[in-house]
């Protein structure tokens, strides 16, 4: 399977910073051996689907709404982000459930909403510091991922999963390789027993991956690419990363 690398903007940019790290990575990218995403703010959907018509990176949003229309003030649905071109949207980002609340069954509910849109939902799953500490990190990881195979059947052979460890995220606190393998193969093996299909789910690992350690991460037998924030944001950092996924 070829691996994901997929950029995670967060709430960064402006129209001119966009245009200039898109047309950097752009320069730089040729054809890349694996599969390129970059998940932008909504508001530089449309910028960005304009920058990226006709290349080899698709378009990605940070959050879908688990309601298709109507009085959901703020909110965005999965077929207005289909207007946009947008082929993945990130959900179930530890941001989002720790600052907006999300619960394990929104984020379940955002997922069959975007498969129902052919949009793929990158669904993050990660355990916090003290989780970790307290021996939980399997169970805490099992337990988001479970909420996504139940509500979402046997359409989770369509959806591609993000292990984050919350403590790693922007922190420059890598998990080791091993580290990351291990809950890797946990996932890998809860997604087999709910589907066939299971092989072709593309797991990436996220949280602190840079140009310095991208590689030995990505080695990993079960690590099938990246979501990257920080380094996403820096074209030559970014190129690396891809250049490591090959
Ligand atoms: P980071 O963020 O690479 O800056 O740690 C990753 C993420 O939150 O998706």
């Amino acid at each position: 399977m070829k691996k994901l690398i997929a950029g995670n903007w967060k709430m960064n940019g402006s129209l001119a910073a966009n245009e200039k790290l898109l047309k950097d990575i752009l320069a730089g990218l040729g054809q890349p051996a694996c599969q390129v995403a970059v998940g932008v703010p909504a508001i530089y959907l449309a910028q960005c689907q304009a920058l990226l018509a006709g290349t080899a990176i698709d378009l990605g949003s940070q959050d879908i709404s688990a309601q298709e229309v109507g009085a959901y003030t703020g909110e965005i649905s999965g077929a207005m982000l289909k207007e946009f071109g947008v082929r993945y949207a990130i959900v179930g980002h530890s941001e989002r459930r720790q600052y907006h609340g999300e619960t394990d069954e929104l984020v379940a509910l955002k997922a069959q909403r975007a498969l129902g849109c052919g949009i793929t939902p990158i669904v993050c799953v990660g355990e916090t510091l003290a989780e970790r500490e307290a021996g939980k990190t399997d169970e805490v990881v099992k337990r988001q991922l479970a909420a996504v195979i139940h509500t979402n059947g046997h359409c989770i052979s369509e959806i591609v999963v993000a292990y984050e460890p919350v403590w790693a995220i922007g922190t420059g606190k890598t998990a080791t390789p091993e580290m990351a393998q291990q809950v890797h193969a946990l996932l890998r093996a809860q997604l087999k027993a709910a589907s066939e299909h299971a092989d072709r789910i593309q797991l990436l690992y996220g949280g602190s991956m840079n140009a310095a350690n991208a590689a030995s991460l990505l080695a990993q037998p079960d690590i099938d690419g990246g979501l990257i924030g920080g380094a996403a944001l820096k074209p030559q950092d970014f190129l690396t990363i891809i250049a490591a996924a090959a």
